[in-house]
């Protein structure tokens, strides 16, 4: 870029550094209008961060099928040998847009494939399950993870008060402390929807899906310690790596695999397989290949093409549907709404987010419209209008009195058998070491009596030896800072305070 200044109307500007004043020595002049302009701009170009997942970056590339998955999902997108554009944007749940990148947090990893069948989002995280299963708890957790309504601080005690609470955290947690909660770069994790999804095939045959992508640079994770250092050396450092990465052509890549569950299975499954706090285990459903993401453009403007995408569950295109997952449904209203707030209405007509196939709605005016609608304006009509196809959504059979209930319970639910088949059977004894070491470390970090007691009994029903060793640990190293404190069933932080 490169010529005269101008203003943001095409008038060239006389000077880049001095206003308009009246004499050397005297008052800037109202009539001054660019001067106007920029301090207008200026003052106008934050919009609201995300409510959660504000930090985040991402990169442009391409998805190509290389399986072939017909037989499953009708989707254009899966369609053999098809290669499609996306958008992958990476990101921390609770931190806000200038919080470290590698503070402990699930990460998001989303995607937006512009299919030749309109958008599709897959909006998933770094993690196969979430801490809820119903979406009244979602908003309730996300705030015990942000700052208190006092000090505005971060508070190690409401996040333990919420998960003691919400025995269902278990699993998500046990993940969020081993080696997996704080990933080395984005490049090394893998992506997950965690939700069951519905595909369909062309003759309307349903399978229950679940995505995995799994990292072609294998996983690789920071310690606790080598994540609170880089936390202070480079506050962006996910960010700088994926940018640098492929700025030199180091494109890294995604191997996308899915689970495929037999429509009818689902009802007599052992647990109940839309519960977002559970895995399908491989060996009851094991992986399918589809295909490769590979990410190798870099944005050249942040706010417009990542600040501003716009990712939303509910963009779910034909052969691909919701499952009955309640944090799913709810999930399908939430994005959409949060865009028109953080955007604007017309936020699906920036280009990050339109669509690449055509758009024929109905949707017209509204702020800051750009696409120009034309006659008729209304459906149905006889002006040559578009007419949808009568396409019928693919969904399930479900009845019942309306109420407010938990979810219909299969034989082996239950909130802590798959963290505890984590921690026993993935993780072997250096992991669980690590394991035993984060949790204290958190816990230390300003747990107070009696959410402490109930967090020892929280790990000891997740596996016992670890529950016992969680607290042999706290307790020593609360009685090693300060004893008296420790005593007094003082939270471990405030002993370390006083000590210091
Ligand atoms: P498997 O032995 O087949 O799978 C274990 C999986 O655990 C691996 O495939 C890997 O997932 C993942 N894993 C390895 N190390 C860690 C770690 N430090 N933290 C978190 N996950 C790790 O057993 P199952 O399928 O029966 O699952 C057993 C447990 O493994 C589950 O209870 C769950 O906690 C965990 N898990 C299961 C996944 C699934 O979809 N079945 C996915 C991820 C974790 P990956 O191959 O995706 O890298
Ligand atoms: C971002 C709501 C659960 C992954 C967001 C945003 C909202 C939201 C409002 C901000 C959107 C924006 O302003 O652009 C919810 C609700 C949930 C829920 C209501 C449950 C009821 C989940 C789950 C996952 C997830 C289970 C992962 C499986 C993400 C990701 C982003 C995000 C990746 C950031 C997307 C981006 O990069 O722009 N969520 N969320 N969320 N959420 Fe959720």
């Amino acid at each position: 870029m490169a010529g005269t200044t101008t203003t943001d109307a095409g008038i060239p500007v006389g000077s880049d550094e001095h206003s308009l004043t009246v004499g050397p020595a005297g008052p800037i002049l109202l009539q001054d209008h660019y001067l106007i302009e920029q301090m207008a701009q200026f003052n106008r170009e934050r919009i609201p961060e995300r409510q959660p997942h504000a930090k985040g970056s991402g990169a442009f590339g391409h998805f190509e099928v290389t399986d072939d998955v017909s037989e499953f999902t009708r989707a254009a997108v899966f369609a053999p040998g098809t290669k499609t554009d996306l958008l992958a944007r990476f990101s921390t749940v609770a931190g806000e847009r200038g919080s470290p990148d590698t503070w402990r947090d699930p990460r998001g990893f989303a995607v937006k494939f512009y299919t030749s069948e309109g958008v599709y989002d897959m909006v998933g995280n770094n993690t196969p399950v979430f801490f809820v299963k119903d979406p009244m708890k979602f908003q309730h957790f996300i705030r015990s993870q942000k700052r208190r309504a006092d000090n505005n601080l971060r508070d190690h005690d409401m996040q333990w008060d919420f998960w003691t609470l919400s025995p269902e955290s278990a699993h998500q947690v046990t993940w969020l402390m081993g080696d997996r909660g704080i990933p080395r770069t984005w490049r090394h994790m893998n992506g997950y929807t965690s939700h069951t999804y519905l595909w369909t095939n062309a003759a309307g045959e349903r399978h229950w899906v679940k995505y995995h992508f799994k990292t072609d640079q294998g996983i690789e994770t920071f310690t606790q310690d080598e994540a609170d250092q880089m936390a202070s050396a480079d506050t962006d450092y996910h960010t700088r790596d994926l940018f640098e990465a492929i700025q030199k052509g180091d494109n890294p890549s995604w191997t996308l695999f899915v689970q495929l569950m037999p429509f009818d299975e689902a009802a007599n499954y052992r647990f109940n397989p839309f519960d977002l706090t559970k895995v399908w285990p491989h060996s009851d459903y094991p992986l399918k290949r589809v295909g490769k993401m590979v990410l190798n453009r870099n944005p050249t403007d942040h706010h417009t093409e990542i600040e501003q995408a716009a990712f939303e569950p509910n963009n779910l295109v034909r052969g691909i549907g919701p499952s009955p997952d309640r944090m799913l449904l709810a999930r399908l209203f939430a994005y959409a709404d949060a865009h028109r707030h953080r955007i604007g209405v017309n936020y699906k007509q920036l280009p990050v987010n339109a669509s690449t196939s055509a758009v024929n709605s109905y949707s017209k005016d509204g702020a800051m419209r750009y696409d120009k609608v034309s006659d008729p304006v209304y459906a149905p009509n006889t002006k040559g209008g578009p007419h949808a196809d009568g396409f019928a959504d693919p969904g399930w059979y479900s009845e019942g009195e309306i109420g407010r209930s938990a979810y219909v319970s299969h034989s082996e639910d239950d909130d802590w058998g798959q963290a505890g088949t984590l921690v026993r059977d993935v993780l072997d004894d250096a992991a669980r070491g690590r394991l035993v070491d984060n949790i204290v470390g958190h816990l230390l970090n300003g747990v107070s009596e009696p959410i402490l007691q109930k967090a020892f009994e929280y790990w000891r029903n997740v596996d016992k030896s670890l529950g016992d060793k969680v607290e042999e640990g706290v307790r020593a190293k609360a009685d090693e800072l300060d004893p008296k404190a420790a005593e007094q069933g003082n939270s471990a932080r405030s002993s370390m305070q006083q000590k210091a």
